[in-house]
């Protein structure tokens, strides 16, 4: 069945990778220069993220010539008609792009934020000097130079010949949040540059306003919403083959001569040529205090740049200001680097004063990550205080401002740990980013119990914690409680949002003109997992303290009056308290830095500590759409569901007598924890449940067919499939699989998610080539992303790629492919096929790999060419797996 469309052969360029390296000192004459010139189009409408289905050169079809003359139709400009204008950058490559024409107050008057959404396409020029020295018998090919351009907060940009359509141009993604210590993309010239003359290409940007991310132009006193984009143009200098990052370089504290972590990362990049990491020797003066172990096999592929994993271990205390060592490379030679990495050394913490600590761990199993702890005031007196996890807001780097942290006060017995969630942006605290939080606490007890020099401040495995949060963060401890219930105490969240829906409404989709409602249903429902509202039944027997300023102007206040509402209507008795401070706006030192939070948080750990009974509502309601990112409520967890796609919920009812009855709805696998929740005799959808006479403590129960229920010997298998971004809670560095031979464009498409997934998410990404997937030991590990039909070809060979979409439209060109599918051979990961009809699809494909939130995917997707004028109705069939991987008829779409 697959056959049909994996024989069709992709477009194929010569193959660029492997440049031997040499040294050439007179690549770094080339220079470039950027217009400041720019055309500007738009404003159209559009929703929230739809740019990631729309062509981001939308309204232009690049294949044909641009006509700068022409009108195009835009129901935000005056006469339902927009033209051309133009905008001047500064010499830095700042660009305001606005359209002040528009009557933005009358359309915000009706449709509000949403109508601030808006996207617009750009275009400059830019110009490749060559070296003056050069001629045609001086350079090679293998010369070009690459370009190294950073976008910021634009969406995506291309560069193009300026006399050849481009069928298919390599869109590279912008830096949209100007993420911190981000780094520009390696891009490749679309043609060779004259090696003696002057050669201009053209430059396009997708400009996209999103007011989650830009704000409300009201905050300056405007109506008017404005770009601040950003694009700067360097040459890369490729003097060596590869060179350090120290950007992205990871390491910990040392208190009192201790390491406060095991991890150690060194940013590098290849230049040129395939790198593998060979050795790590720590420099003679410091062997006697601590050794350097590298963690994985690392291997740079051509323009990537990886953080370089090193487990510290230590022998002794150790206070000296650098950690020195040599790291060694090969590639056809080896290469030495001599690295003396800065520490921070801070004397052990007293009950006056205190450092913030950085500490560091393995995020992953191999990706060294740094988060933020504060110490309490006084060591364990008996039973360790629990611990408070502080999720930072949207665009906070706790990292590379202290904010973060100045915004807690010391408590006297409680560690408060801030992590990263990856990045200040990273995925609104779902997936992987809330993956990164209880890792970063696991992180902190590990460092407090394995050290001798603080065991009197450890905390138990598996602590259960109090939550706080501000706006983005307060969204993500609305997150955590409700899906992790049972591991999280209490939650104090501040000036949160429901969800991204209800934050900047979708009512100005362009795609939802022109699709068929069951379709956008099926789309919207892998953000369901994200929606907080629909959570909130977990929540009635936590203590909940909301926070939020009367006049916020950035997360409206209503949204946590909201959210306690739905609380108080699952269960009038929940322990819910909403704070509302008249006047205040989004931020104010003192929103969760005041009396009031911290008696709420001292009565939670009173209560803890007196070791008072759990409070368990007679009746309570799990809800759970991801069972493999969902923790249990009172011991119950849901493992899969009978129709992915849809939520999934058990009403739990225990009689005065102690008889359990519970009721199912959408859930296929469930289990109780019976030393949490004991249980005498139970009830499940109205049968009977014959409990053996020796009970373990887990009870796994599963149906035979719809609500019909027996007792399973074993556990049941946790789903985690559900929507396609589940790709990127990898145990491992991700492999993204190429084919082995002409492989220009997935190598570039690999590329391009690597720097994505290092950008958004410091996820780490090892390309490999399909025929090294059964030696490189990637499938002992996490997930795999397979680009290109090449490469999905040569595993067919070795195992069965089972489930593929539909064949129906796969005889028409431009067809993008993206499904989730098993892994071979670790039920715990999965893999991703990026797959298509031909070149044209396979980047139509690239640009839906799931890196940002609110961009709805499910398991799979196949994506045709009218997507690029109207968006995501232009997709032919999507739908979400069945629990076992097969096809799930209620929840897919065939056009
Ligand atoms: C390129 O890098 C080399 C080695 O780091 C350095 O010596 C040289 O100055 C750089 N050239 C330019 C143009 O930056
Ligand atoms: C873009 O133009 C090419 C060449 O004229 C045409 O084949 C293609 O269908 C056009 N694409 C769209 C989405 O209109
Ligand atoms: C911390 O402990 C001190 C000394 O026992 C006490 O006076 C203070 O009230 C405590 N602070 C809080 C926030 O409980
Ligand atoms: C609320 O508490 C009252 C008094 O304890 C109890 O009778 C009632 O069942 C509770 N309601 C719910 C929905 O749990």
């Amino acid at each position: 069945m697959l056959a049909a469309w994996a024989c069709v052969l992709l477009l194929r360029m010569a193959s660029a990778s492997q440049v031997p390296w040499r040294l050439s000192d007179h690549n770094n004459d080339w220079s470039v220069e950027l217009s400041t010139d720019w055309n500007v189009l738009g404003p159209f409408p559009i929703h929230a993220r739809e740019q990631h289905y729309l062509s981001p050169s939308f309204p232009l079809n690049l294949s044909e010539p641009v006509d700068y003359t022409a009108s195009w139709p835009s129901s935000y400009a005056d006469g339902g008609k927009v033209l051309w204008s133009s905008a001047v950058s500064t010499l830095d490559g700042s660009l305001q792009v606005s359209f002040p024409d528009i009557r933005w107050k009358s359309l915000r008057d009706t449709e509000g934020w949403a109508v601030l959404q808006h996207h617009a396409v750009l275009r400059t020029t830019l110009t490749i000097y060559p070296p003056k020295s050069a001629s045609q018998n001086t350079l090679s090919p293998s010369d070009n130079p690459k370009l190294l351009i950073h976008l910021f907060q634009g969406s995506y940009f291309a560069v193009l010949p300026t006399d050849a359509h481009m069928k298919s141009p390599r869109w590279y993604t912008g830096d949209v949040y100007a993420m911190e210590r981000a780094l520009p993309h390696v891009v490749q010239l679309p043609t060779t540059p004259s090696l003696v003359n002057p050669t201009t290409y053209e430059i396009f940007v997708s400009g996209d306003y999103e007011i989650r991310l830009f704000g409300d132009p009201h905050v300056h006193g405007s109506d008017v919403p404005v770009q601040n984009i950003k694009l700067t143009v360097d040459v890369e200098n490729t003097s060596l083959p590869v060179v350090r990052e120290p950007s992205q370089d990871v390491v910990c504290n040392f208190v009192d001569g201790q390491a406060f972590g095991s991890a150690v990362g060194i940013g590098l990049k290849s230049t040129a040529g395939w790198w593998t990491v060979e050795s790590v020797e720590v420099a003679p003066e410091s062997a006697g205090y601590f050794n350097l172990e590298l963690v994985r096999n690392i291997r740079i592929a051509p323009t990537q740049t990886r953080t370089v994993p090193l487990r510290i271990s230590q022998f002794k205390s150790f206070y000296n200001s650098q950690l020195k060592f040599k790291l060694t490379l090969v590639s056809k030679t080896p290469i030495v680097f001599d690295i003396a990495l800065d520490i921070t050394q801070s004397p052990q913490w007293s009950d006056s004063s205190f450092p913030t600590i950085q500490g560091t761990y393995f995020y992953a199993t191999s990706m060294p990550t740094a988060f933020l702890a504060i110490p309490p005031k006084y060591e364990n007196h008996g039973a360790p205080k629990p611990p408070i996890l502080a999720l930072h807001g949207a665009g906070v780097d706790i990292i590379g401002q202290s904010f973060w942290a100045d915004s807690f006060s010391r408590q006297n017995h409680s560690w408060i740990v801030l992590p990263s969630g990856r990045t200040s942006w990273g995925l609104d605290w779902h997936g992987l980013s809330a993956a990164d939080a209880w890792e970063s606490l696991d992180a902190l007890i590990g460092i407090l119990n394995d050290n001798s020099a603080f065991g009197s401040w450890s905390l138990p495995l598996n602590s259960a914690v109090i939550v706080m949060g501000h706006s983005n963060g307060g969204q993500g401890a609305w997150y955590l409680a409700s899906r992790y219930p049972d591991r999280v105490l209490a939650v104090a969240p501040a000036a949160a949002y429901i969800k991204s829906q209800s934050y900047v409404p979708l009512i100005m989709s362009r795609s939802a003109r022109y699709m068929d409602p069951a379709l956008s249903a099926i789309l919207e429902s892998s953000l369901t997992p994200d929606n907080n509202d629909l959570f909130v039944s977990n929540l009635v027997d936590m203590p909940v303290f909301a926070i939020h300023g009367g006049n916020d102007e950035n997360v409206p206040v209503w949204h946590s009056r909201e959210l306690i509402s739905i609380l108080q209507t699952w269960n009038p008795n929940a322990s819910a308290i909403f704070q509302e401070d008249p006047g205040k706006l989004h931020w104010y030192p003192t929103v969760l830095n005041n009396e009031r939070v911290q008696a709420f948080l001292n009565g939670v750990i009173e209560s803890v500590s007196s070791e008072q009974p759990k409070v368990r509502s007679p009746s309570f309601t799990l809800t759970v759409a991801i069972p493999a990112e969902s923790g249990s409520l009172h011991g119950w967890r849901i493992e899969s569901l009978d129709i992915p796609g849809r939520i999934a919920r058990l009403v739990v009812h225990t009689m005065d007598d102690g008889k359990v009855f519970v009721t199912s709805s959408n859930v296929k696998a469930f289990h109780v924890d019976l030393s949490i929740f004991p249980v005498s005799s139970l009830w499940v959808d109205n049968t009977r449940v014959h409990l053996p006479h020796k009970l373990d403590d887990m009870l796994y129960m599963k149906t035979v067919e719809p609500r019909v229920w027996k007792i399973s010997d074993d556990p049941n298998q946790l789903q985690s499939s559900g929507r396609m971004q589940t790709i990127l809670s990898s145990k491992t560095p991700l492999a993204l699989v190429i084919p082995d031979e002409s492989h220009s464009q997935e190598l570039s498409i690999a590329l391009r998610i690597a720097h994505d997934l290092h950008l958004y998410h410091r996820l780490d990404c090892a390309i490999i080539q399909s025929s090294e997937v059964f030696t490189s030991g990637t499938l002992d590990g996490g997930n795999v992303v397979v680009v290109g039909n090449g490469a999905a070809t040569h595993l067919r060979n070795s195992f069965e790629i089972r489930n593929p979409p539909p064949e129906q439209p796969l005889d028409i060109p431009g067809i993008g492919i993206l499904f989730l599918h098993p892994h071979p051979t670790n039920s715990d990961a999965k893999m991703l096929l990026l797959q298509s009809t031909d070149s044209v699809g396979l980047e139509r494909a690239a640009r839906l790999f799931p890196v940002r939130t609110g961009v709805p995917l499910p398991d799979w997707v196949i994506i045709g060419p009218d997507s690029d004028r109207v968006g995501a109705a232009g997709v032919v069939s999507a739908g979400v797996w069945s629990s076992s991987w097969t096809w799930n008829e209620p929840m897919s779409w065939m056009y």
